[in-house]
């Protein structure tokens, strides 16, 4: 497959039961499992991907911007690269380009659909025709939540026992057209990049958050739980454990020395306006959570989802809304982001 460009798309996750501690930083292993809602493409990822001896380095472009492969972050999660490239038995440079139809690093899960999409791009580049549970191992050391992307629909991520890792990968729950009322509604609070990558923040959390090992003892009992209402489409328990969990991570976050906040004003607005709009129906009909970053995902079902995008637009400072559905998971398209003839005319990049 050298000099053959392979293009996949992807699309963030949004956890319901948030992964927030590794229990193994080299291997990415959680200490606990984490479940999550696949979007559909009204956020996505494409990515595409070249290996040719004609390259003289590696080189990543995302949204247009060169990534310095030897800062801290992104090397460490090219070493995903480095470790399929090994699988393959290839040692050709690869050219990684890379666009996002939504602010990168903004609590916006980018790092989810963005690790899921090349991971995906790199086994058919590759021609390593990986099965969904092999993607989701690659996936989870280029970044944790991103195993999770590689399936549609309602997913787990189970926190496996071994130390190697073999047993810590994704399944699907259910798949996108099990529920297919439910919505996701994300509330725009701000685009700015976040201060403390959640690699670093989650790290601090376990080396001496006081809060976490009461998260590490409740948590096991909350996937079980969200497992049922997922099943059940019990929504109203779905809201509860889903609204608590982002409320109990950001708890630890807060509780981090020295603290990690990222809820800004506008996220505080949200959470009292969704109690506001339940307390008003009567009933559970709209459930926030909040990854690293300040943007709200709002879980909903089509009957209230106008109204919750009528509250959602309400809060002082929100600047936009989306509304996205369940979604599918990556896949392989046609519609290449690399110019092979422009890359030959120029020798090489
Ligand atoms: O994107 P990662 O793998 O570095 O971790 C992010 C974790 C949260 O988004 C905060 C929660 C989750 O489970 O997605």
């Amino acid at each position: 497959m050298l000099d053959e460009v392979a293009t996949a798309t992807g699309t963030p996750n949004i956890a319901l039961i948030k992964y927030w501690g590794k229990r193994d930083e080299k291997l990415i292993l959680p200490q606990n499992s984490s479940i999550s809602i696949t979007l559909d493409e009204t956020l996505s990822t494409k990515t595409s991907v070249l290996f040719s001896k004609r390259l003289k380095e590696d080189s990543l472009y995302i949204n247009e911007k060169q990534i310095d492969l030897s800062d801290g972050d992104a090397k460490e999660r090219f070493e995903v690269v480095n470790k399929m490239r090994k699988l393959a038995r290839i040692d050709s440079k690869v050219l990684i380009v890379s666009q996002n139809s939504f602010p990168t690093a903004s609590g916006l899960a980018s790092s989810s659909s963005g690790v899921a999409t090349l991971v995906y791009a790199l086994s058919t580049a590759l021609g390593l025709k990986l099965s969904p549970k092999e993607l989701s191992i690659m996936a989870r050391q280029g970044s944790g939540s991103s195993c999770r992307s590689i399936f549609g629909g309602f997913v787990v991520w189970n926190r496996g026992k071994n130390a190697d890792g073999s047993d810590s990968y994704a399944e699907q729950i259910a798949n996108a057209k099990h529920w297919p009322e439910i919505r996701v509604i994300i509330g725009i609070a701000s685009e700015a990049k976040k201060k403390v990558s959640s690699r670093a923040g989650m790290k601090q959390t376990v080396a001496n958050g006081i809060l976490y090992k009461s998260r590490l003892g409740y948590v096991g009992n909350a996937v079980e739980k969200m497992i049922r209402a997922i099943k059940d489409k019990d929504f109203k328990s779905l809201a509860e454990i889903t609204m608590r969990d982002s409320n109990n991570m950001h708890a630890t976050m807060l509780d981090t020395w020295p603290p990690i906040l990222y809820l800004n004003d506008i996220s505080k607005g949200i959470v009292y306006k969704m109690h506001e709009l339940n307390e008003a129906e009567g009933e559970s009909i709209a459930a926030y959570t909040f990854d690293a970053g300040p943007n709200a995902f709002i879980i909903t079902t089509e009957k209230y989802r106008p109204k919750v995008v009528k509250a959602l637009r309400e809060v002082d400072g929100v600047s936009d809304v989306l509304e996205a559905k369940v979604g599918e998971g990556p896949r392989i398209i046609k519609d290449s982001l690399i110019d092979t003839e422009e890359l030959a005319s120029k020798g090489s990049r």
